[in-house]
């Protein structure tokens, strides 16, 4: 199996290099979350998703078993599947397992042997089905992935609440360009956390395993072994909490004590409290993310939810003609 790449290595580490030096002048300091999603980040993710406090990837797998058949039936036959920030694709095969066997799956995401591994999986499962991997930052849909398949219905399989990762503005406009790469004919299947008690959402991103806490703090590691960033990992803490006004959790890296991180001759200095966000995590009610999604040219079609109304997946078409559905 092989898998097309948008981008080279040296022009990776070169983003990375730029993203960090630009988001540790910026004040606050922030630094995007694609760059956790290193091997040992991803793997990390897939361990955070095993925890009993992260309560979405249950959830959602939940969902997907119980209506993976109602949600092919409205992707209908002989489909293109495109995931976004496919990882280890686990919830997946919920889906692929109702597809016509003359569909297309492609998967897309940053770390290049997850998706590998992934799609060799997939592929042994799902022996009939074409799969083509694609190595990128889903936010640069390449148009050329969209453009072989015209004619087809292309359905975005957006699973995991990763809409909420980014900012409202930004999740229109990654909508609003998944529509227009998928064309009128074009559907998105998409999974949404709500939102919920604080405690519970609280939990979720600080497990007592540790895992969350790693994974945000792999990025230092990631910064010091390939920026040769020069930084003491210790003097940081991982930071979650969510913030009910913006109605997002926000994850930062705290600095314990005044100190300094030193950067391609550049040095970034810190004051004991000072934090580097690294993440958000939007949540939001049915209505608002129906609301969202229509102004980024999106109908909503039909929405399945867990009894606890913990978690929404939504099926949406660019036109407004089938009915609007709850199932639970
Ligand atoms: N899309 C997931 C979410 O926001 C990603 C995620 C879960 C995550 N736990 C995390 C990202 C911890 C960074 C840190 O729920």
């Amino acid at each position: 199996m092989r898998c097309e790449s948008q981008t080279s290595q040296a022009e990776h580490e070169h983003d990375f290099l730029a993203s960090v030096r630009e988001g540790l002048r910026r004040q606050p300091k922030s630094i995007p979350p694609k760059y956790f999603y290193d091997t040992h980040g991803s793997h990390l993710f897939d361990l955070i998703c095993t925890t009993p406090e992260y309560y979405p990837t249950r959830i959602e797998i939940g969902i997907l078993e119980r209506h993976g058949a109602e949600m092919a039936e409205m992707i209908g036959a002989s489909c293109v599947l495109i995931e976004l920030g496919s990882g280890s694709a686990i919830k997946t095969p919920l889906l692929l397992r109702h597809l016509s066997d003359d569909a297309v799956y492609v998967p897309i995401d940053i770390c290049e042997p997850h998706l590998l591994h992934s799609t060799q999986r997939l592929q042994a499962m799902f022996p009939a089905l074409t799969m083509q991997p694609l190595c990128t930052d889903y936010h640069r849909l390449p148009a050329h992935a969209f453009k072989r398949h015209a004619g087809r219905r292309q359905v975005v399989f957006f699973p995991g609440s990763t809409i909420g990762n980014c900012t409202p503005e930004g999740a229109i406009r990654l909508l609003q360009h998944a529509a227009e790469q998928v064309g009128p004919n074009g559907g998105l299947l998409i999974g949404v956390d709500c939102k919920k008690s604080p405690a519970v959402l609280n939990a979720a991103y600080n497990d007592a395993a540790g895992y969350t806490a790693a994974f945000n703090l792999n990025l230092l590691a990631r910064m010091q072994r390939e920026l040769g960033a020069q930084l003491d990992a210790e003097q940081f803490a991982h930071h979650a909490y969510y913030n009910e006004e913006l109605g997002r959790i926000e994850m930062h890296l705290v600095s314990r004590c005044r100190q300094e991180i030193r950067l391609d001759r550049e040095s970034f200095a810190f004051e004991a409290g000072e934090t580097i966000h690294t993440e958000n995590s939007y949540k939001y009610t049915a209505q608002e993310f129906q609301h969202l999604a229509r102004s980024a040219g999106w109908h909503l079609q039909s929405t399945w939810r867990d009894g606890a109304g913990m978690f929404d997946v939504h099926y949406l078409s660019l036109s407004a003609t089938e009915p609007l559905k709850l199932a639970r």
